[in-house]
């Protein structure tokens, strides 16, 4: 593979870890991260059908994305902790442009209240 095809990304995990990967262009953010085992969750598999692989997007590349389908808006409406830079990463391939792009992992998504894993507030 030609060195120009590598998309340098960071996932920042749940515990605050760093993880660097090198990606390539055209790879999807999500299966990218589940290729490297990294807790990035995808219940749909990409149909836009949940909000598990919800991620915050750095600024700077947040706007190098490209406008979100209605579809994703509406199940980010029901991702948990929403902010304002918050994407699916299963809908964010890297193109050269994002070269260095950082998401971080919510704390917490749809599943783990589902599953009851969020811890009881004090
Ligand atoms: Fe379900 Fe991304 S995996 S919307």
């Amino acid at each position: 593979k030609s060195e120009d095809e590598i998309v340098n990304i960071t996932y920042v995990t749940r515990d605050g870890t760093e993880k660097k990967i090198k990606g390539k262009v055209g790879d999807n953010v999500m299966y990218l991260a589940h290729r490297y085992d990294i807790e990035v969750e995808g219940a749909c598999e990409a149909s836009l059908a949940c909000c598990t692989c919800h991620v915050y997007v750095d600024e700077e590349y947040f706007d190098k994305l490209p406008e979100p389908k209605e579809e994703e808006e509406d199940m980010l409406d029901l991702a948990p902790v929403l902010k304002p830079n918050s994407r699916l990463s299963c809908q964010i391939i890297l193109t050269k442009e994002l070269e260095g792009i950082k998401v971080t992992l919510p704390r917490i998504t749809r599943n783990f209240y589902v599953d009851g894993h969020v811890p009881e507030p004090h």
